[in-house]
C-alpha cells in the first residue's frame, strides 16, 4: 500500500514478495548498514531473519492505522527499492515502553546512497507527521554517523546535542525538527 508519494519516490509497506524480502536481507545483512543500527539480530546471517523483521515491523505498528510505520523507499523510474523510513515513537529509558516523543529514521542499501533519497523520504514524513499536529519531530544518530547526522541537517533540524531518554539509555546525538522548523503546519 502505498502511504506516500514524493517527486522521486513512492513511500510503501515492506511486503513479504519474495524480492522485498530478499532485499530487506541484502540491506540489513551489511555490516556498514547494522553497525548503526544497533538492534538485536543485526546484522542478519540468515535469509529467513527478514521475514521475522517483516513481522515484527507489522506487530510494532499494528495499532498505528499507518500514522506510523517502518517503510520501504522504492524509486518511482526503476522501481528500485533503495531502503526503509520510519516514523514511530521512540522507545524510552525501558525499551519496552514507547514514549511520546515520534522518531523518523532512514536505512538505505549501500547501493542506493549519494542520491538524496533518504532525506527525500524523511522530509515527506516528517512533515505530513508535523501537519498532523506533532509539534516535534526527532532524528537519534549514533555518535559517528556523519553521513546520518548530515540527512538530519539537510532535512533543517536542529542538533540539540547529545541525550539519553531513549533506546534504553543509549547516548545518541539528537535533531529536532518542529512546526516552526518547517514553516507551515500544511506544508507538503
Ligand atoms: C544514513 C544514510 C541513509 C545516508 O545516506 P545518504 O545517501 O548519504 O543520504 P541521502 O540519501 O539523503 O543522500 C545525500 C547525498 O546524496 C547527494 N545527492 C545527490 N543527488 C541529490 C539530490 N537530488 N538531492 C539531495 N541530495 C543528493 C548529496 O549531495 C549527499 O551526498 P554527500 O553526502 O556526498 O554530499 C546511509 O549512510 C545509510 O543507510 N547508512 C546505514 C544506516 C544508518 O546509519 N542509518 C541511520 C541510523 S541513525
Amino acid at each position: 500500500m502505498t502511504v506516500l508519494s514524493t517527486e522521486r519516490l513512492v513511500l510503501r509497506d515492506w511486503t513479504a514478495d519474495p524480492a522485498d524480502l530478499a532485499r530487506i536481507f541484502d540491506i540489513y545483512s551489511r555490516p556498514e548498514v547494522a553497525r548503526w543500527l544497533n538492534a538485536p539480530g543485526l546484522p542478519m546471517t540468515d535469509p529467513a531473519q527478514a521475514a521475522e523483521r517483516l513481522a515484527t515491523w507489522r506487530e510494532r505498528h499494528a495499532g498505528h492505522g499507518g500514522r506510523y510505520g517502518t517503510w520501504a523507499i522504492e524509486v518511482r523510474d526503476t522501481g528500485v527499492v533503495v531502503g526503509t523510513v520510519l516514523l514511530k515513537p521512540l522507545p524510552g529509558r525501558d525499551e519496552g515502553v514507547p514514549t511520546e516523543d515520534i522518531e523518523v529514521g532512514w536505512h538505505l542499501h549501500p547501493d542506493s546512497w549519494g542520491h538524496g533519497y533518504a532525506t527525500e523520504a524523511a522530509r515527506a514524513v516528517a512533515r505530513r507527521e508535523l501537519a498532523a499536529g506533532t509539534r516535534e519531530v526527532y532524528a537519534v544518530v549514533g555518535p559517528g554517523n556523519a553521513a546520518s547526522m548530515a540527512v538530519a541537517r539537510r532535512l533543517g533540524m536542529t542538533h540539540v546535542g547529545r541525550r539519553t531518554d531513549w533506546y534504553g539509555g543509549e547516548s545518541l546525538e539528537t535533531f529536532v525538527l518542529t512546526v516552526d522548523g518547517v514553516g507551515s503546519r500544511t506544508v507538503g
